[in-house]
């Protein structure tokens, strides 16, 4: 098969995990006889510096082109006061705009080898395998009006959280979709006791699962949800709620996995033709420039998106399962980074990567 690919490294720690993601990339396609045409391009704070935008228009034609995008993460502490649409960030609600990927994918899986990295008593995590499926093209992040305006103790700033029903239904049945292949739960999240937009959002959820029998749809408030995901996270199978509650919770559930490092993530759109989905790829770590540069970065939230690109845009299973396999064989032989309490010294980010590529 070809696999056409466009990296978009972006920035901090991105180009290091992105550079192992490609490598297991590689290796995936050396053993199973794919080609890999990668194209790269720009995102972020790099390309405010390079272009001058944070997503240059050969950026936003090359993800079209290609078959599917793999990035790694942006956000620079240079760019902390700058206005919202000179951000790098700008950059990444962008791209998931321009190729309408609207529902983003974050499992959430404990690791036997990662029970001690979670602060969770081990009872409460062991067995925990849940997958947040955030609204990813609507909602806060994208609502207008918004902005900052007038002077002095009447100066404002507001944003507005708009939900078409159309939008609404079309990620409660990407989610409904996932769970019918898996425990046939679905936790729909919403703040219907205060918000407008989640009064429809239940109203819609509720219609959208008479198309579902099958599967079990429960509500929850997305305050007892944060509560509930520490409390008691193995009661969850898909959980989905809107752009701004995903983001939130997503990184609640890193404390199930044992490190934010862990987790990959897919951002699906509309089927193509071929009826592999449109997709972006990448971690939910964000740029951490902290620690950007030293090697220390752990690559498997990047790796682990890799094999979602395998599995979704290509339609790969056996491939895509040997990633996962390959990953869990590396944490299992303690050869891991800080993030995840090594028994020995750490390992760097490109050996955790060379040892995924030999685990494959
Ligand atoms: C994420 C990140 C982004 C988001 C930022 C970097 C814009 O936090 O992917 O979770 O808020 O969506
Ligand atoms: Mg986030």
């Amino acid at each position: 098969m070809q696999l056409n690919i466009l990296v978009l490294p972006g920035d901090g720690i991105g180009p290091e995990v992105t550079a192992q993601a490609v490598r297991v990339l590689e290796q995936v396609a050396r053993k199973w006889n794919h080609t890999v045409n990668l194209k790269e391009g720009l995102l972020g704070g790099v390309a405010i510096h390079r272009r001058g935008v944070p997503m240059p228009p050969e950026t936003e034609a090359l993800a079209h082109e290609c078959d599917a995008t793999l990035l790694g993460a942006v956000g620079l502490p240079e760019f902390d006061h700058v206005a919202p649409q000179r951000r790098p960030e700008r950059g990444l609600l962008g791209i998931r705009k321009t190729l309408g990927v609207y529902a983003n994918l974050r499992p959430v899986r404990s690791y036997q080898a990662l029970l001690d990295s979670s602060p969770l008593k081990n009872h409460l995590v062991d067995g925990a395998d849940l997958i947040i499926v955030r609204e990813l093209n609507g909602g806060i992040y994208y609502g207008t009006p918004r902005g900052i305006e007038g002077a002095g103790p009447a100066e404002r700033g507001f944003n507005t959280m708009v939900y078409t029903r159309a939008e609404i239904q079309r990620v409660l049945r990407m989610a409904f979709n996932l769970a019918r292949n898996r425990r046939k739960k679905l936790t729909s999240v919403d703040k219907s006791n205060v918000l407008e937009t989640s009064q429809l959002w239940r109203k819609v959820a509720g219609e959208v699962a008479a198309e579902y029998p099958d599967v079990e749809l429960e509500h929850l408030l997305v305050d007892n949800c944060a509560m509930q995901l520490i409390l008691r996270p193995k009661q969850f199978d898909v959980v989905v709620m809107e752009n701004m509650f995903g983001d939130i919770l997503s990184d609640e559930g890193a404390v199930i996995a044992g490190s934010i490092g862990m987790l990959p993530s897919a951002s699906l759109g509309d089927r193509k033709p071929s009826g592999a989905y449109v997709g972006l790829y990448e971690p939910v770590h964000g740029s951490a420039p902290d620690i950007a540069g030293q090697g220390k970065a752990n690559p498997l939230g990047a790796i682990g998106s890799v094999a979602a690109m395998l599995e979704y845009s290509f339609g790969l299973l056996e491939e895509a399962r040997a990633v996962y396999a390959a990953i869990e064989a590396v944490l299992n032989s303690g050869r891991v980074t800080a993030d995840l309490k090594p028994a020995g010294p750490p390992a760097t980010t490109a050996e955790v990567g060379a040892a995924v590529c030999a685990a494959i």
